[in-house]
């Protein structure tokens, strides 16, 4: 794409009323605003305005194929965006709102932006639990197209200090929360009628999605090559630090950051408790941590691949290859 960057002042503010009334006249005025969820940080702009999603797309550096998940913060605003198969039901009345993002046929005149989809016959929703999204949402009176809030394929952001490190001078504006409480993207599905296609795992795990389904889920495995991606999270290498990342280590070489789980010497735990929920929420500081620290390399312990460790491995092949 070809949009002239321009430079802004970033302000990081609490978020309290004051400032959620602040934003939603930003977003009102096509701006994007970063904003928690209780994934990740995400750049929020209004779904139904093509300027305002274009801006999202140049402040990101986002490739224009790679379309966004937009999030609804109530069930009439989400019915006339897409349409609710029997298998998408299900999932949303067990797990919105909620870390779980259902690909599903976009309504015709829904008044969605183009550049939202980037072209596809079918979007990407949420309904998500964090009250400054929804807040957000509920202000703006619109839904809010939102990619995580980072430089495209850099690790996502958890605090709003990892906002400005990636996006300063780039957005107006960062609400800050503190840290998200999930700490991974949401998972993404594509229901269909005889079973659901796992495109992201996530928090929301395979065992969940099949229980509250009852249909088989089906991962669409790793490694899908570029041109048949269909959620470009899936590209091989994504959520990646700058430095080379080593996995599955037991010890740490002399020039590396060790990332530890469960009780071992390293640098930063993710969870001495081997707590893989904690694991998950404190994922991504870690490697941000392990990124500006003054090693070459970066190494991190094995994680088991139960559960959630699912989606963990998920992100640290990505970043690692
Ligand atoms: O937790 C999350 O999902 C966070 C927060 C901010 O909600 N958002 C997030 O957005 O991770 P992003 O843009 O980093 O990832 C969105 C993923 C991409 O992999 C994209 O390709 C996929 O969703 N996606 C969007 N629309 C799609 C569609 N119609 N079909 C398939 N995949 C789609
Ligand atoms: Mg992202």
């Amino acid at each position: 794409m070809t949009i002239s960057q321009p430079h802004f002042t970033t302000r990081t503010s609490r978020y309290d009323s004051t400032a959620l009334r602040e934003a939603a006249t930003l977003i009102r005025a096509g701006e994007p605003v970063a904003v928690p969820t209780e994934t990740v940080y995400g750049l929020a702009a209004d779904a139904t305005d093509d300027q305002a999603v274009a801006a999202i797309y140049a402040a990101k550096g986002r490739p224009s194929f790679n379309p966004l998940i937009v999030h609804v913060s109530d069930w009439p605003m989400a019915k006339r965006i897409a349409l609710f198969g029997e298998s998408a039901q299900a999932l949303a009345d067990a797990f919105w709102p909620g870390p779980l993002t259902l690909v599903l046929p976009l309504i015709g005149g829904s008044g969605i932006a183009p550049r939202v989809t980037a072209g596809l016959s079918t979007i990407a929703l949420r309904m998500p639990a964090h009250p400054a999204m929804l807040g957000l949402i509920r202000e703006s009176g619109k839904p809010l197209a939102a990619p995580s809030a980072n430089r495209s394929g850099a690790i996502s952001p958890t605090r709003a200090e990892h906002v400005l490190a990636s996006l300063g001078g780039k957005v107006r504006m960062i609400l800050d929360a503190g840290p998200t409480s999930e700490g991974l993207e949401s998972t993404i599905v594509a229901p269909e009628d005889t079973r659901i296609r796992l495109l992201r795992p996530g928090s929301i795990t395979v065992d969940m999605l099949a229980k509250a389904s009852g249909l088989p889920v089906e991962s669409e495995g790793h490694h899908v090559p570029a041109e048949a991606i269909e959620a470009p999270g899936q590209l091989e290498s994504h959520y990646a630090p700058s430095k080379p990342l080593r996995l599955n280590a037991m010890r740490g070489e002399r020039d590396e950051y060790l990332i530890g789980f469960g009780l071992m010497p390293c640098h930063y735990n993710l969870s001495p408790e081997a707590d893989m929920s904690e694991a998950a929420a404190n994922l991504f500081a870690a490697l941000h941590i392990a990124d500006v620290s003054t090693a070459e390399r970066i190494a991190i312990a094995p994680i088991p691949e139960d559960g959630i460790g699912a989606a963990i491995n998920d992100r640290l092949k990505r970043a690692a290859a």
